[in-house]
């Protein structure tokens, strides 16, 4: 899969996508990453890529010619010379795991960062084809949702993830919040490892992680439990919860 992130801060990008798995996929050429400089779009000498807003108000606006002339000049590379532009601001549609998911299933995405006060409409309206949030507090900039978006959907990718790490089990892929996990010693500071998870019993012990998934979902997020997929035995656990 391919990432071409458009922004005006291409530095941002250096370390966070260095290392850990996105740093080995990159490596072996399963993903790739590549930065754009809005500014090199800039028409002018001065390499201006914001202006005042009409009507007045505070703040610049990132001028659309920049962006419209940057998103062309990476699709032009692209095969097929399309793929989806997917613009970050606080105004998008939530990301979550569901939307990961499907952004995952394309060979190319383009992440146009937006800063100062905004982007101008035309932008949104004619050159994004999505709008994404990364949660309802505002960032300085789409930069650090860019990366976000990333690391979410490049862990999907076939590979990125070796499979002792898998993603499978991950919370919200499972639609459930993980179960407590615990590594050696079986005692510290007399602390103890529930004796379940000592006992060799397989079967025991996944029935053990499921209650303990469903026990903290019901306890931190609830509603995960609304859409998660549960069998009857879940549902009576779940019950058993509730009348205490
Ligand atoms: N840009 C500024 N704030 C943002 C947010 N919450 N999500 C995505 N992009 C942003």
């Amino acid at each position: 899969m391919r990432f071409h992130v458009l922004t005006l801060f291409p530095r941002m990008f250096d370390s966070p996508l260095s290392g850990g798995v996105i740093e080995r996929a990159r490596a072996s050429g399963l993903l790739g990453i590549q930065i754009h400089d809005i500014r090199d779009h800039s028409q002018d000498r001065r390499r201006t890529v914001d202006d005042y807003p009409f009507g007045g108000g505070p703040g610049m606006l990132m001028k659309p010619a920049p962006l419209f002339e940057a998103v062309e000049a990476v699709m032009a590379a692209i095969p097929g010379g399309a793929a989806p532009v997917v613009l970050l601001s606080p105004q998008g549609k939530r990301l979550t795991q569901r939307v990961a998911e499907e952004m995952a299933q394309q060979d190319h995405l383009v992440l146009v960062c937006g800063r100062y006060e905004g982007v101008d409409e035309r932008v949104r309206q004619h050159l994004a084809t999505d709008e994404i949030s990364i949660g309802d507090y505002v960032l300085s900039g789409g930069e650090l949702a860019a990366m976000v978006v990333i690391e979410a959907v490049a862990r999907l990718v076939p590979g990125v993830v070796g499979s002792c790490e898998s993603a499978l089990s991950d919370s919200f892929t499972t639609g459930l919040l993980e179960h407590p996990q615990y590594t050696r010693p079986a005692e510290f500071r007399g602390w103890q490892v529930p004796e379940i998870l000592l006992s060799g019993n397989h079967g025991q012990i996944a029935r053990w992680r499921r209650r303990e998934s469903l026990r903290r979902t019901y306890e931190r997020r609830p509603d995960l439990l609304e859409s998660a997929p549960l069998t009857g035995e879940d549902r009576e656990f779940i019950e058993s919860l509730r009348r205490l």
